[in-house]
């Protein structure tokens, strides 16, 4: 089923989420093209996330996650999963929204935990994997992420078809 929706998909939500897995179920089920933000950075850097970190310095990452959603600007029917600080950025919110729809995935501090614990690519959470940091990083993104999106889904408890049937059906109204 191709271009099924004439605009891009800007998957939101903070670490853990499951932004990319539902990317990839989207274009199972729609055939969307997937751009994976952290993974086309890290590719084009030739280097990790928590490396471009370390090198280079957090608003420097910020920098090219500005300027790659700029450039989404020019496809349509793409699914964009977006790194969990984007939606921090104003100008990065109106540019998701120029010719996109926002999805705001949630879940519970613990799912994002048990999801996270064992994985030493997010350098954010490097030094803080608990659900009371989880907690904490969450409810001060909140409000930014809740302004940026268009639609919000919580995740706990669905499986990937269901989340993406659910956007599907939200954003048809
Ligand atoms: C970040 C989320 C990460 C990655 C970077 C910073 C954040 O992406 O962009 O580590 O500030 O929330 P995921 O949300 O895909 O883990």
């Amino acid at each position: 089923m191709e271009n099924k929706f004439n605009y891009n998909i800007a998957l939101i939500g903070f670490m853990g989420t499951g932004k990319s897995t539902i990317a990839a179920c989207l274009h199972e089920l729609y055939g969307m093209e997937v751009v994976e933000m952290d993974e086309l950075i890290a590719k084009r850097e030739g280097m990790s996330i928590p490396q471009i970190f370390e090198v280079h310095g957090e608003q420097y990452f910020r920098d090219l996650e500005t300027n790659l959603l700029i450039e989404m600007q020019s496809k349509k029917n793409v699914v964009i999963s977006c790194g969990g600080g984007v939606p921090l950025r104003e100008c990065n919110v109106v540019e998701m929204k120029k010719n996109g729809r926002v999805v705001l995935l949630t879940a519970k501090p613990e799912t994002i935990f048990e999801r996270v614990k064992d994985d030493h690519n997010r350098p954010l959470l490097e030094n803080n994997k608990t659900v009371e940091f989880i907690a904490e990083l969450m409810e001060s993104r909140r409000e930014k992420y809740e302004a940026a999106a268009d639609i919000v889904v919580h995740v706990d408890g669905l499986s990937k078809v269901e989340i993406c049937k659910k956007i599907e059906k939200e954003l048809a109204k």
